[in-house]
């Protein structure tokens, strides 16, 4: 039986976890590999999540505990942010070369926040990945879990508001 076939299942059907697959595959699903699996979650998704790390955990063969100490421990990861939506930028080299820190710039702007940082009202947290496999749609972001491509300064705050008013409806 393959190590494929005995490993779990990723939390969503997102393609992403490809990405972090492929790393765990490369390190041969090796303990040691920990933090470079969390390294790409984290730039792949731009956070570490409860659910992400008990992934890791479960295809490494690590305790979970384990997993959440490291993710603690290092100040290079973050842990899922505390806002009710979280805006990834891109700013992988594909990306970066296509607009993708003008993205980052303006949402910056427009909500006072930095990377890593969520706004005063709780309301959206902006973070930054460094490649979400989507180099053919650069420049690239995610709202809410939802992949953007090719999108403008302009077209990204449009989605952001968008987002942000579906909150306050529901
Ligand atoms: S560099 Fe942004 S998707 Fe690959």
């Amino acid at each position: 039986m393959s190590i494929s076939a005995t490993l779990p299942r990723p939390p969503t059907d997102d393609k992403r976890w490809k990405i972090v697959e492929t790393t765990m595959r490369r390190n041969d699903f090796q303990p040691d590999a920990l933090i470079e699996s969390l390294h790409s979650v984290q730039q792949t998704f731009g956070f570490l999540d409860i659910p992400s790390m008990r992934w890791v955990a479960a295809a490494l063969k690590v305790p979970l505990s384990k997993v959440y100490g490291v993710a603690t421990f290092y100040h290079f990861f973050t842990l899922k942010p505390q806002g009710k939506h979280v805006c990834v930028v891109c700013l992988g080299t594909a990306c970066y070369i296509k607009g993708g820190r003008r993205l980052f710039d303006e949402v910056r702007n427009r909500y006072a926040i930095s990377e890593g940082q969520t706004t005063k009202d709780g309301q959206l947290s902006l973070l930054v990945a460094r490649c979400i496999g989507a180099c053919g749609l650069a420049p690239t972001a995610v709202v809410d879990g939802k992949v953007l491509g090719k999108r403008s300064p302009t077209e990204l705050l449009s989605a952001l508001d968008e987002a942000l008013e579906r909150k306050q409806e529901s």
